[in-house]
């Protein structure tokens, strides 16, 4: 069921700080900075030749991030997204191994257009995990 690894999401405070690692310390190929308010974040895209790497800032009151990047004042990894070909599938699945997917169990738009659920890190050796519908 489980396809690539589609990216691992990094919290960090200072979005432009951490820009500039992967940019000139990496030398990685690293985009614009985009406010993706519907999601309370800013993100930049790290693009690694077999997957991403999404460095995710909080953006607005309500960011899902904000008390992480309180606890990690440093930053942190924050999730790690796998794509699955079918999104229903792979959730009912989940579901009947007793897995616990977050919210209302209905796939959202991501931040890249396609359909993802979050599963509860407890039931993913502590680590929030994000399928993608590829
Ligand atoms: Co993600």
């Amino acid at each position: 069921m489980i396809g690539r690894l589609n990216h691992v999401a990094i919290a960090v405070k200072d979005l432009e700080a951490a820009a500039a690692t992967y940019r000139d310390a990496l030398g990685a190929k690293v985009s614009a900075p985009q406010a993706l308010p519907e999601h309370g974040v800013t993100v930049v895209f790290v693009e690694l030749p077999n997957t991403k790497i999404e460095l995710l800032q909080p953006l607005g009151e309500n960011s899902a991030i904000q008390a992480f990047v309180d606890k990690n004042p440093s930053g942190g990894m924050h999730h790690v997204c796998y794509e699955v070909d079918d999104i229903y599938a792979a959730r009912d699945k989940l579901k009947a191994e007793g897995k616990r997917v977050l919210g209302d169990g209905e796939p959202k738009i991501g931040a890249h257009g396609k359909p993802v659920l979050f599963l509860h890190p407890k039931d993913f050796a502590g680590t929030l995990v994000e399928i993608e519908q590829a």
